[in-house]
């Protein structure tokens, strides 16, 4: 009798628990300064104690992630996927994009498990092509993201010309939150437009003064910056006032607008402005699309599903991991969920957060947060759990391979092996299988990143007993077609190949972007896909 309030009351709480959570990821161009970003974060969420740069790149160039690499620099366990910690009432679960040589499709589909994105921008480089790339999947998703650009404390690209880029290559409009004045050895800070604040920066590691300016105008601030400097940064904060976007958080939650911040990562400079803004904007876990209507992180009832599955985190124990994006509901240790796929129950019994001081067992998690569970070959890329209903989430796209090679099995008796670790390693996401239209037969791997045909070539071996042969194919870039009528198809027959993928669509291969030119001029009634989403 009693109780019966207490729980109405905690029920309430519990389900504002997820109001807390920002989960994101950093998506960049190797070098663009991720992992120093990152190492920032960790140190005001308190996650680490020493401050100091990670190693230099050369130092670390045998590591295949760079955040083995902080966890053997730092002592601490990050083993990629998530990291989560707490800042300021919030608790915030970044989620690891691998970059460099693990590029993979891993790096796509973990951007279909955060509520936004954080795009780092080298200052001297401006927008590069992987940064295109995963922006793409967040655009599509809609999802709002913001912008760091990084290493003010170099000389570099113009911060205007940067913001132009931005709106020329990936076509979004952007707001600058902060203004850099100078830049490389005349860099002397940032201006915070919104509350007048002017941040000094003086050096690496040297901290920073904030200087209250409530006058743009004021003598105080000539002083600091000098004359020229001065007037500069009051015409360009006057131009940005007059003539650039106004800053409108609905448009940022539409993904249609990218807040700007400027900084220096490794000087941990304009890192905690930007954060403390970060967190006031960017979203909360909202609803997220199911085959029976939408899902909200309020309702009561666990669901989640399954983004990423990694095999052999510990090689001590050959385990795989699946990793299971929270979407409603509490989840407790131990609870029976519906595996909707398969139509069973299964009890989720040693859920796994990886962070701190190693993998710890976690007793309940929240909207937002990411669990790992042990797999016994269960799951698969997409898999939906629920604690009630079986409904399905928006199955994850499959994404443009840019790597495509012909896969055989080099000994013919090994050819049940072979079969199996194929499918099971297509089904687990670790590569994508076309089979040739005429010749089904014919095998052809597609991989985003080329690690992971070695990743696949070792474990067809070790886990299947299958040695493969892989032959390199001239094609990078993948299409999937929506045709009234593929026999009528106007295509180059030598330098372009049909296929089907795993789920039998049909899909195009072509030489390079270019091409794909040819097919849309010639066939004005087919569309070609970058990925499977919505097919
Ligand atoms: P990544 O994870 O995105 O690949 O980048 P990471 O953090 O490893 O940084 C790449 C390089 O850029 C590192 O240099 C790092 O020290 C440097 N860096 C990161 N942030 C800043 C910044 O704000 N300013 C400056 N000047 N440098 C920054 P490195 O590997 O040690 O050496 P090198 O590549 O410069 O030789």
């Amino acid at each position: 009798m009693s109780s019966e309030p207490i729980n109405e009351v905690s029920k309430v709480e519990q389900n504002d628990v997820y109001k807390q959570r920002r989960t994101f990821a950093i998506i960049s161009h190797p070098d663009a300064g991720k992992t120093t970003l990152t190492e920032k974060l960790l140190l005001f969420g308190g996650a680490i104690r020493e401050a100091g740069a990670v190693k230099g790149k050369k130092a670390r160039r045998h590591a295949t992630s760079d955040w083995m690499e902080i966890e053997k620099q730092r002592g601490i366990s990050v083993t990629s996927t998530v990291l989560q910690f707490s800042y300021k009432n919030r608790r915030i679960n970044i989620l690891d994009t691998p970059g460099h040589e693990d590029f993979s499709e891993d790096t796509y589909r973990t951007l279909t498990a955060a509520d936004s994105a954080v795009m780092l921008i080298d200052a001297a480089k401006g927008v590069e092509p992987q940064t295109i790339k995963l922006f793409e999947v967040c655009s599509m998703r809609g999802i709002p993201i913001f912008t760091f650009i990084n290493k003010l404390d170099r000389e570099g690209k113009e911060p205007l010309a940067l913001l132009e880029e931005i709106e020329e290559v990936l076509g979004i409009r952007s707001c600058p939150m902060n203004w850099p004045i100078g830049m490389g050895q005349q860099f002397l800070g940032i201006y915070n437009r919104s509350d007048r604040r002017f941040e000094r920066f003086t050096g690496r590691g040297e901290g920073t003064t904030n200087i209250q300016v409530d006058d743009i105008e004021s003598e105080e601030l000539r002083d600091v910056l000098g004359a020229d400097l001065h007037e500069q940064l009051q015409e360009e904060v006057m131009l940005l006032d007059i003539a650039g976007d106004p800053f409108d958080a609905d448009l940022v939650q539409r993904g249609k607008l990218t807040p700007v911040f400027f900084g220096s990562a490794i000087a941990n400079f304009g890192v905690e402005t930007f954060l403390n803004q970060f967190i006031e904007l960017s979203p909360a876990p909202g609803p997220r699309r199911t085959d029976e209507g939408l899902v909200e992180p309020s309702d009561e009832s666990f669901s989640g599903f399954v983004f990423k599955i990694q095999a052999n985190m510990n090689p001590a124990h050959r385990d795989r991991i699946a990793f299971i994006r929270m979407c409603s509901g509490r989840f407790e240790r131990g609870m029976n969920v519906n595996h909707v796929r398969t139509g069973k129950k299964i009890s989720l019994a040693q859920p796994q957060q990886f962070f701190g001081q190693g993998r710890e067992i976690i007793d309940e998690a929240f909207p937002g947060d990411i669990i790992g569970i042990f797999d016994p070959g269960l799951f698969r890329i997409g898999d939906t759990l629920t604690e009630s209903g079986w409904f399905n989430f928006e199955p994850l796209p499959q994404f443009s391979p840019e790597h495509f090679a012909r896969v055989n099995v080099k000994n013919t008796l090994k050819y049940k092996q072979f079969h199996k670790g194929l499918e099971q390693l297509a089904e687990e996401g670790a590569i994508q299988v076309y089979r040739q239209v005429n010749r089904t037969e014919d095998m052809i791997l597609g991989a985003v990143g080329r690690l992971q045909f070695e990743v696949f070539q070792y474990r067809m071996n070790a886990e299947y007993g299958a040695e493969v042969e892989l032959t390199n194919l001239p094609y990078s870039v993948a299409r999937w077609i929506e045709t009234p009528n593929l026999e009528t198809l106007n295509y180059d027959r030598y330098s372009n190949l049909i296929v089907k993928d795993q789920d039998d669509r049909y899909v195009m291969l072509f030489p390079n972007e270019f091409a794909t030119h040819f097919v849309i001029d010639k066939n004005p009634d087919v569309m070609l896909h970058t990925t499977s989403y919505g097919m």
